[in-house]
C-alpha cells in the first residue's frame, strides 16, 4: 500500500502536488469565475455573511490561522480562528450572518463536532472543509468542500494540510466574487497563482531533501528547538513545530517573529536550533528585513539558524547556517511551499532516531472524545 515509499508520510508528502491540484480542480472557469455549487449555500446568504469563524484541532486548526491572512486581505471582512475545544465553552459571539468554517481531515474530531454543533444551534451557518467523504462532520455541516487530498494514513497530518489552505483561499476567493470585493481579473490572478503551487511544491521536494536529510542528520542530538515567523510565516512555523514534537518527540516551540525580544530570545544559548520562515524579499517587502534582523538576533546569541527561504535571497546567506530553499511565490502562496522542508526535517529526524514516523505513540489519527 505504501507504493515503495518508507512510510506512509514519505508517500503523503509527495503527493502533495496532487494534493493541491486536485482541490482546484473543476472548481473555476477559464475567466476566473468561481463555482462552488456543490457546497449548496446560496448566494444570497453568501453575500451577507459580516465575519467568518474558523474552528479545527492541531494542524486544521494553522491551516485556518494562514486563511485568517489571505481571507481578511481579500474580502476584508473578519476571521477569528479558534481551537474547537476553547471556542465551545466560552459563549462565542454567533449570529445568522456569521459563517463557521470547520476544518477536519478526518471529519471526526469530536472536538470539532461538538463546535460546530453549538455554532449550529445559536443561528450560524457551518461550512465543513474536510478529506473524508461522508464523514460525521460534513454531515452535520450546513454544506462541506471536500479537500481531494486522497486517504491520509500516517497519524502526523502533511497532505491533508496544503489541500485545507487550498479549500479555505476557494472560499475566500468565492466571498470576494459573491460580495464584489475583487475585481474579476484580481480572483483569476490569484487562482492563477494557486494553479502555480503544484509545481513549485515538486521542486522544493525535488530539490531540497537531500539538503534537509543532512540539516536532520546534523541535528540528531538535539534537546530543543525553536521555530519562527511573521504573517503567514507564524501559523508555518507553529505547524512545523508540531509536527517535530509529534513524530520526533523533541520539545519545540513555535512562536512570532516579532514577540521574539518579549519573551523567548530567553531560551536561546549556545547552539540552540532555531528555525526561521523567511518572508519574500521582492518588492521591499518589510516583513523580510525584519526576519533577517530576527536571524541576526538569535545568532548573536549562538543560534544555530535554519532558514526556509526564497531562491535568489542573498541576505539570508550571510545569517543563516543551513537553508532550504524554496521557488519565488508571493507571500500569500508561501505556506503551501514553506511546510515542505518542515514535514520532510521532521520525518528524517524521526526516522534517524529509529521512530515510527506514521504511528507515533500517545497520538491517534483522529480523536473520538472530546
Ligand atoms: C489530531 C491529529 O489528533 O487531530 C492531528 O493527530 C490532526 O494530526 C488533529 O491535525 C485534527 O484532526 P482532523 O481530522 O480534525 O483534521
Amino acid at each position: 500500500e505504501k507504493g515503495g515509499w518508507d512510510s506512509f508520510m514519505d508517500k503523503e508528502i509527495h503527493e502533495e502536488p496532487h494534493a493541491v491540484a486536485d482541490t482546484l480542480l473543476g472548481r473555476f472557469d477559464l475567466e476566473g469565475r468561481l463555482n462552488l455549487d456543490e457546497v449548496r449555500i446560496d448566494e444570497e446568504i453568501f453575500r451577507s455573511i459580516d465575519k467568518i469563524i474558523v474552528i479545527a484541532c492541531g494542524t486544521a486548526a494553522y491551516a485556518g490561522m494562514v486563511a485568517k491572512y489571505a481571507i481578511e486581505h481579500w474580502v476584508r471582512i473578519p476571521v477569528e480562528v479558534e481551537l474547537a475545544h476553547e471556542f465551545r465553552y466560552r459563549d462565542p459571539i454567533l449570529t445568522s450572518r456569521t459563517l463557521v468554517v470547520a476544518i477536519s481531515q478526518s471529519g471526526e474530531t469530536m472536538d470539532t463536532l461538538m463546535a460546530l454543533r453549538h455554532a449550529r444551534e445559536q443561528g450560524s451557518r457551518v461550512l465543513a472543509i474536510c478529506n473524508t467523504q461522508g464523514s460525521t462532520i460534513p454531515r452535520e455541516s450546513d454544506a462541506v468542500l471536500y479537500t481531494h487530498a486522497g486517504p491520509e494514513i500516517a497519524v502526523a497530518s502533511t497532505k491533508a494540510f496544503v489541500a485545507q489552505i487550498t479549500a479555505a483561499y476557494l472560499i475566500g476567493l468565492y466571498l470576494a466574487q459573491v460580495k464584489g470585493a475583487m475585481y474579476r481579473d484580481e480572483i483569476r490572478g490569484i487562482l492563477d497563482e494557486l494553479r502555480a503551487m503544484p509545481d513549485k511544491i515538486q521542486r522544493v521536494i525535488d530539490t531540497q531533501s537531500q539538503t534537509i536529510e543532512a540539516a536532520a542528520t546534523k541535528m540528531i542530538n538535539a534537546q530543543s528547538f525553536l521555530f519562527l515567523g511573521r504573517h503567514v510565516g507564524y501559523p508555518v512555523a507553529m505547524e512545523g513545530a508540531l509536527k517535530l514534537k509529534e513524530i520526533a518527540y523533541t520539545f519545540t516551540e513555535g512562536f512570532a517573529a516579532g514577540e521574539l525580544k518579549h519573551g523567548p530570545i530567553a531560551l536561546v544559548d549556545e547552539g540552540e536550533p532555531v528555525v526561521v520562515i523567511v518572508p519574500p524579499a521582492r518588492g521591499r517587502n518589510i516583513l523580510h528585513s525584519k526576519v533577517i534582523s530576527a536571524i541576526e538576533e538569535v545568532r548573536a546569541r549562538g543560534a544555530y539558524t535554519i532558514a526556509v527561504a526564497e531562491e535568489g535571497d542573498d541576505d539570508v546567506r550571510d545569517y543563516a547556517d543551513v537553508v532550504f530553499w524554496r521557488p519565488q511565490c508571493p507571500t500569500l502562496m508561501s505556506p503551501l511551499v514553506d511546510v515542505i522542508p518542515m514535514q520532510l526535517f521532521a520525518m528524517d529526524m524521526a526516522k534517524l532516531k529509529g521512530l515510527d514516523v506514521d504511528k507515533p505513540r500517545n497520538l491517534a489519527k483522529s480523536v473520538t472524545v472530546e
